[in-house]
């Protein structure tokens, strides 16, 4: 199905088809970029980006990309807007629809930007929901390609708390054809509607969904070793979890266990000596900040699908 008008809110609204299309795009608009080849494939346009929480990586490459394709981006906070005063989610999508061609917004609750999507009639882009978070995924299948030179049949072993960053892993990448392990203590794995979703997409696509506690046992084989923070935002941070969650701290042991050639990830912000160490974080197998520049890369691919 042709990408136009589409929202991309979800992975999981995607085929294997649509998601390449959009990798491929993002590996030519970064070729051309650094080759200072135009691209204006945006010329004119405007992008609206609602922020209700903090952000570094996803305003400025949202901002960046936008400018780059030959467009505009508008930095729009609660406490700037009417948002912060009450005006619904719904009358603030049908508005911004009347004045720009594409809404990107960070929110708390995932139905505040299915909420946009639904009332809104231009498409919507998900920049981090509490339970999704597509575009960093869309960033780091492209960087794994980058370093591996294909996505099918590598395993991408998450280990941590199970959050937006491990749910989106679970649908993007078991649909471009990788084997998935969740590498979580109990109580901090996937929720069952998660957990039945990605089955259903692993089934469909072929590969290997599983949820593991013990993190010697996750990373064993792994082409990949992803972590994320122990706590996301808007999480009460607690003794209880943060000791859970340590055994299974992204470090040199770690490392030592997964395939000698390993790439390690993180979605940053880190958390430097928590969820990873800095010896692995500024080591040879991080690829960490390559994710980061690709937040634009991949971006832009999808913007200039939908837009
Ligand atoms: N990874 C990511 O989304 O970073 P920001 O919170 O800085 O946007
Ligand atoms: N899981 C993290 C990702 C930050 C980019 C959070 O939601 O805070």
């Amino acid at each position: 199905m042709s990408l136009k008008g589409r929202n991309f809110v979800d992975l999981a609204d995607f085929d294997r088809f649509e998601l390449r299309r959009v990798l491929d795009t993002a590996h030519d608009l970064k070729r051309k970029q650094k080759r200072g080849e135009p691209h204006e494939l945006l010329k004119g346009k405007s992008l609206a980006m609602i922020f209700m929480k903090s952000s570094t990586r996803t305003r400025v490459s949202f901002e960046v990309g936008m400018t780059q394709l030959g467009g505009h981006a508008l930095f729009l906070q609660p406490s700037g807007t009417q948002l912060g005063r009450g005006e619904t989610i719904g009358d603030t999508a049908l508005v911004l629809s009347r004045y720009c061609d594409v809404i990107m917004a960070r929110v708390f609750g995932h139905d505040e930007v299915t909420g946009l999507a639904k009332y809104g009639t231009v498409p919507v882009i998900n920049g981090l929901s509490d339970l999704l978070h597509p575009c960093q995924i869309m960033a780091d299948m492209q960087t794994i390609e980058e370093h591996k030179g294909k996505l099918e049949g590598l395993k991408i072993t998450y280990v941590g708390d199970s959050n937006n960053v491990s749910n989106s892993i679970m649908q993007g990448c078991t649909i471009m054809g990788m084997d998935v392990t969740i590498g979580s203590p109990k109580g901090y794995t996937p929720s069952e509607e998660i957990m039945k979703k990605g089955t259903t997409l692993s089934k469909r696509y072929g590969t290997t969904l599983e949820v593991v506690n013990d993190p010697g046992e996750a990373v064993k084989g792994a082409d990949v070793i992803y972590t994320d923070t122990f706590f996301s935002m808007g999480q009460e941070k607690s003794k209880e979890k943060e000791d859970a969650l340590m055994p299974f701290q992204v470090n040199k042991d770690m490392v030592s266990k997964a395939k000698s050639d390993v790439i390690v990830m993180h979605c940053l912000p880190a958390h430097r000596d928590e969820e990873l160490t800095s010896e692995v974080m500024d080591g040879p197998h991080s690829v960490v900040f390559d994710q980061a520049e690709n937040r634009l890369h991949a971006q832009k691919g999808i913007l200039a699908l939908i837009v």
